[in-house]
């Protein structure tokens, strides 16, 4: 079978080693990759959002037959819906429109939790200044700010007093920092506790549940600076219980397939407040796997990625389910995987690109590297964004992973001497919960 990744992260380029790796895997593209994916594979095109004439006409000249979506504005902005319409018999990875809005606009996740009585952090959804400025006084310290709409991982924002707030509301509304995303802004209660990641792939009717995982938001060592995209991760997630992840799939996963028939995979954000199974609220849905957490999810997986993919739309049954009580996990191996995210030095603000690369060569079989914000340039690689690479390792438990990543990042750090100061990483990944 040809599969075509759309994408260009470190994300995409994880589901295309698990991809590759598949007996069913003929060819594979990813379409735009990054600089770390082989050029063979690469299609070298701008990434799609919303405008799906060329892919279309892409995915007939290269005879492809199954499309997997790994980033979410194509489907926000309707990937699915179209190519299902377009090319009857195609298989795609990913909910349709609707089910995307999950992801696409908070205030519409909102409203659908609160209708579903699903537990989430309650807010408040400002429609301008005036409105968002008269609601501040009433919410209660630290306040999270939510833009509606998608805005690349930067969207949220938490702050300790009301002025910082304040000033953060102008730059969205007045500032219109975030485009029309920021048309509409969500006022929450900070969450308090532990976040967990939990990825359920769905098929409109039934979930399986991956392995949890662990990110890290904040941008800096200790949990301090900026919201970002992810910073690392670390599977499994072993704070989440057997007890909360059912909880999570009877109570938050099914409501979503009863109401969406979502199919594709369902990214449950939760805030862990307790060792008490309900005792956990949804900090977001997202309606793709998570970036950094696939990195460290998917080389745990056994069996094939590409079945269980299929199998969300209706492409295939006949793999092997584990039914543990009422969740079904997918299986995977013993041990632990660590992600550790190389970034530009002032990532999520502002930061220098171009900065050049060197990773040096390594024997473990159980590390590898991917490419996120990263370009090959004449042999060599020139980062492109705030987040460039990461260091994925594999050991037999999590303080062994993680040795293994931070041993490679002092190898890289012998290598890249004058780049070392233009980059940044969290010294903390995987080292405590
Ligand atoms: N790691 C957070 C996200 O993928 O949105």
């Amino acid at each position: 079978m040809r599969i075509l990744i759309l994408g260009s992260g470190g994300r995409e380029h994880a589901l295309y080693l698990k991809i590759k790796a598949s007996p069913h895997a003929e060819k594979v593209f990813v379409w735009p990759g990054n600089g770390l994916v082989p050029a063979a594979d690469r299609v070298e095109r701008a990434q799609i959002a919303d405008s799906f004439g060329e892919l279309k006409n892409f995915i007939q000249a290269e005879n492809i037959a199954f499309t997997v979506v790994g980033n979410e504005a194509p489907l926000v902005h309707g990937v699915r819906d179209f190519l299902k319409t377009e090319l009857p018999g195609h298989f795609v990875f990913g909910p349709d429109k609707l089910g995307a809005q999950l992801e696409g606009s908070k205030a519409f996740s909102d409203a659908f939790m609160a209708e579903a009585g699903i537990p989430h952090g309650t807010s408040f959804v400002a429609t301008s200044l005036a409105e968002a400025k008269s609601a501040l006084p009433s919410q209660t310290l630290p306040i999270v700010l939510k833009a509606d709409g998608l805005a690349a991982g930067k969207g949220v924002s938490i702050h300790e007093d009301y002025a910082s707030a304040e000033k953060k509301l102008e730059e969205i509304f007045e500032g219109r920092i975030f485009g029309d995303s920021g048309n509409r802004v969500l006022l929450q209660k900070f969450l308090k506790g532990t976040e967990a990641s939990l990825f359920a792939l769905c098929n409109g009717e039934d979930a399986l549940l991956l392995p949890s995982a662990r990110d890290y938001k904040r941008a800096l060592t200790g949990d301090l600076g900026e919201n970002t995209g992810g910073m690392g991760a670390y599977t499994p997630g072993d704070h989440l219980s057997e007890a909360q992840k059912i909880y999570t799939h009877e109570k938050i996963i099914a409501p979503v397939l009863k109401k969406f028939k979502y199919r594709g995979l369902l990214y449950v954000g939760l805030m862990i407040a307790s060792e008490r199974a309900d005792d956990l609220a949804v900090v977001e849905f997202n309606c793709r796997f998570g970036d950094p957490e696939t990195q460290s999810i998917l080389p745990l997986i056994e069996g094939d990625l590409v079945e269980y993919l299929l199998w969300t739309d209706g492409g295939r049954a006949d793999f092997p389910l584990i039914k543990a009580e009422t969740a079904k996990l997918v299986p995977y191996r013993r041990g632990s995987v660590v992600n550790i995210v190389i970034a530009a030095a002032g990532y999520p603000g502002a930061f220098e690109k171009d900065i050049p690369l060197i990773f040096p060569e390594h024997k473990s079989k159980d590390l590898h590297v991917t490419g996120a914000g990263i370009r090959e340039h004449q042999g060599s690689y020139l980062s492109t964004g705030g987040r460039i690479a990461n260091v994925v390792a594999y050991g037999k438990d999590r303080a062994t992973a993680r040795a293994l990543a931070y041993e490679y990042l002092a190898a890289f750090t012998a290598a890249n001497p004058t780049s070392r100061e233009k980059l940044y990483w969290r010294e903390d990944i995987a080292q405590n919960t």
